[in-house]
């Protein structure tokens, strides 16, 4: 029990994994939950944060203007993301109102995460599996399921974040060659130390045979993958994304991979989710994972215990620990 807190509430949007709101209530804060595991209408929101001094959210929740000027107390907004495209970063920031992320805990597991695409995609894995679970497999077949090789392929990755460091570092073990297109150039020795060279995004697009997307989704990446950067790929390619669905026009992917313009796709996030684009539901060359990214018990929980901390520490007068970056209007690749 703090008494700094007294009085002061927060908003959870969804139950949360461990520590969930255990260590708000030690310290005295009221919490308003939703307890029901679905994302809220817009009128429950609205009211959910009427009386908060700080709001615990996801990246289903859309926290703008509305939302803010429903909440006339808040102080801080820490969204259960490392993304935060989700949040108008302006609107809370000209109403003195912090946006915090959790950068970092979710690192590596996004990185693994990613892996898993890239190789289910490459090698057929969902087809396969599909083939066994509906009792169509005939045995081996010289000529069944043939994919693209993994170990030594060029992999592109499209933002060197930590993230897309974190999956620059796993192709190491793959024997492949790694380039990268960044926002800004990384240092000589840190690409050394990756292993990677900087090219150009549209030669990045051309060269890879694995292009992973991990920028952050802004004005300046919706729809970096659009049809003529598409039309760049070889046929025989991988797109990956597990970064935010609108990076990429789901449309012209559906027609590229009807085309036979590319191999196949690993994709973990989506432009309208949870509504995923109707020609790519009925695809074998794609892999569709439910946005697990981050989705192991310690990553989630080490993000809770991250939003949690931050709202302490904003409560309390003091600089959140991981505040969303300022917004730049420059291009984020
Ligand atoms: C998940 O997508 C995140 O941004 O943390």
């Amino acid at each position: 029990m703090d008494e700094r807190y007294q009085g002061m509430t927060v908003a959870v949007t969804r139950p949360l994994p461990a520590p969930g709101t255990r260590p708000l209530l030690d310290a005295g804060l009221r919490v308003v939950a939703n307890d029901d595991d679905r994302v809220l209408e817009p009128a429950s929101l609205l009211a959910l944060v009427a009386d908060a001094d700080a709001l615990i959210c996801t990246l289903s929740d859309r926290i703008d203007d509305a939302v803010l000027d429903a909440a006339p107390r808040l102080r801080v907004v820490a969204n259960v993301a490392v993304g935060f495209d989700n949040v108008d970063v302006a609107a809370a920031r000209a109403r003195g109102v912090q946006v915090t992320t959790t950068p970092d805990v979710l690192t590596e597991a996004t990185a693994d995460l990613t892996w898993a695409l890239v190789l289910a995609a490459s090698r057929r894995l969902g087809e396969g599996e599909r083939l066994m679970r509906t009792g169509a497999w005939p045995g081996w077949a010289p000529t069944q399921l043939l994919g693209q090789p993994v170990w030594g392929a060029r992999m592109g990755i499209v933002g060197l974040g930590a993230i897309g460091r974190a999956v620059a570092r796993r192709a190491r073990g793959f024997g492949m060659h790694v380039a990268y297109s960044n926002r800004r150039r990384l240092a000589p020795e840190l690409e050394a130390d990756l292993g990677v060279v900087a090219v150009d995004l549209d030669e990045l697009f051309a060269t890879s045979d694995i292009l992973s997307l991990h920028a952050p989704l802004s004005a300046a990446t919706h729809h970096l993958v659009d049809e003529r950067r598409l039309s760049l790929m070889k046929p025989t390619a991988v797109l990956v994304n597990t970064a935010r669905g609108p990076l990429v026009d789901e449309a012209a992917l559906v027609r590229a991979l009807d085309e036979g313009r590319l191999f196949a796709a690993g994709l973990d996030v989506y432009e309208r989710e949870p509504v995923v684009h109707p020609g790519l539901l009925g695809r074998e060359d794609v892999v569709l994972a439910p946005h697990l990214g981050s989705a192991t018990t310690a990553a989630r929980s080490a993000m809770v215990g991250l939003c949690v901390a931050n709202v302490l520490e904003v409560l309390a007068g003091r600089p959140a620990r991981t505040p969303a970056p300022v917004p730049r209007p420059s291009p984020s690749t």
